[in-house]
């Protein structure tokens, strides 16, 4: 992704996390602010009436797609969506160019994931409206990012901490994990942020990510194990192993299983996991904020955050995938130029009972 992209604002594609400073980082998390109310659906909002999202996702998706697809809906405006290469036309053959150009024709604003590293920015350059990168291959995922830095500095704050100065151990799948690619250059706005790295072999973060944070005055330190890495930290980011991207053989290595088996090999033992409340005891951090991009992979042997951990008072997981929804509502608002006055104005009480728990 060329450095040279321009900050996100009004009219823009939203493609790499570099599209942000510490200025519009902040306009942007007052935005997601504002819309609370909305995302807790005590405010029923019109202020995107009429404007039409085109929701593109070529790779499999649950909270993304839903969270991006709920922000456009809960703010007035409709959606039309496509799953999959086999229903839409480029099993035919089409290319990104052209599907780019075609539908963007029908929408005022784009949201694409798709598996090919920089196959995004490609889709920008053809579409006539904004795009915005949902994940392109293990390149990278910026509305997590920004869901990511957004919740990670609320937890800490309730803790009286800041992003400044904090140790973020952030563990798994480095390599192919294209949340932690934005979440690294995102945190790496802050200052004096201590990062600390724990992949198992073949997984490692690629210099090409760690060499930046580095260069911007933080700390990057390799641990040979999980309990070193969350010994003393402030928060834990755990990622899944993306198999997905990655050789058989590879996939085999790292929990003893073929890839895409959903259950134990015979004879075979479940790997350990890559988080649990064992480690975290060990590593005396109980309380450290506990955060994963989800999902997370449940099956025996995948090498994952364990849900033995869901009662700890610092799990901050189903606090990352609440917050996505405003942070992809401000996202739009930013993308298609509304201000707050202007949701304020489109913005009524609902007349019915909410079920959602307060
Ligand atoms: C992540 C992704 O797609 O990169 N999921 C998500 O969008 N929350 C992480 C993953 O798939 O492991």
């Amino acid at each position: 992704m060329p450095v040279s992209l321009p900050l996100f604002e009004q009219g823009r594609h939203l493609l790499s996390v570099d599209q942000f400073d510490r200025g519009t980082l902040r306009r942007l998390f007052d935005l997601a602010d504002a819309v609370d109310p909305i995302a807790r659906r005590r405010g029923v909002c019109t202020v995107l009436d009429g404007a039409m999202l085109g929701s593109l996702f070529f790779e499999p998706s649950t909270r993304t797609r839903l969270s991006f697809e709920s922000a456009f809906l809960r703010l007035g405006g409709e959606v039309t969506t496509t799953t999959g290469f086999t229903f839409s036309s480029m099993a035919k053959g089409e290319s990104i160019a052209d599907t780019a150009r075609v539908v963007s024709g029908y929408s005022d604003v784009l949201v694409v994931r798709h598996p090919d590293e920089g196959s995004v920015a490609q889709f920008a350059a053809a579409s006539v409206v904004p795009v915005v990168n949902a994940g392109d291959g293990a390149g990278e995922h910026p509305s997590q990012a920004l869901l990511d830095v957004y919740t990670l500095e609320r937890e800490l704050t309730e803790r009286g901490k800041t992003i400044d100065s904090c140790v973020l151990a952030i563990l798994g799948d480095l390599r192919y994990g294209r949340t932690v690619h934005s979440l690294m250059k995102l945190m790496s706005l802050h200052d004096k942020v201590e990062f600390r790295l724990f992949a198992p072999p073949g997984l490692e973060l690629p210099d090409e990510f760690a060499r930046p944070v580095v260069e911007r005055g933080h700390t990057v330190t390799l641990c040979d194990t999980v309990v070193d890495a969350v010994a003393g930290a402030d928060a834990v980011y755990a990622t899944r192993v993306q198999r997905e991207r990655m050789t058989e053989e590879l996939s085999r290595s790292i929990s003893g299983l073929p890839a895409t088996d959903t259950g134990l090999a015979p004879g075979s033992r479940p790997a350990p996991d890559l988080l649990n409340r064992a480690i975290l005891t060990e590593a005396d951090n109980l309380d450290i904020v506990i955060m994963h991009p989800l999902p997370r992979d449940s099956r025996p042997g995948s090498f994952d955050l364990s849900s033995d951990v869901d009662d700890l008072p610092g799990l901050a997981i189903f606090h990352q995938t609440d917050n996505g929804l405003k942070v992809r509502m401000a996202i739009f608002l930013t993308a298609l130029g509304v201000s707050v006055e202007a949701v304020e104005l489109t913005t009524k009480q609902r007349p019915w009972k909410a079920t959602l728990r307060e």
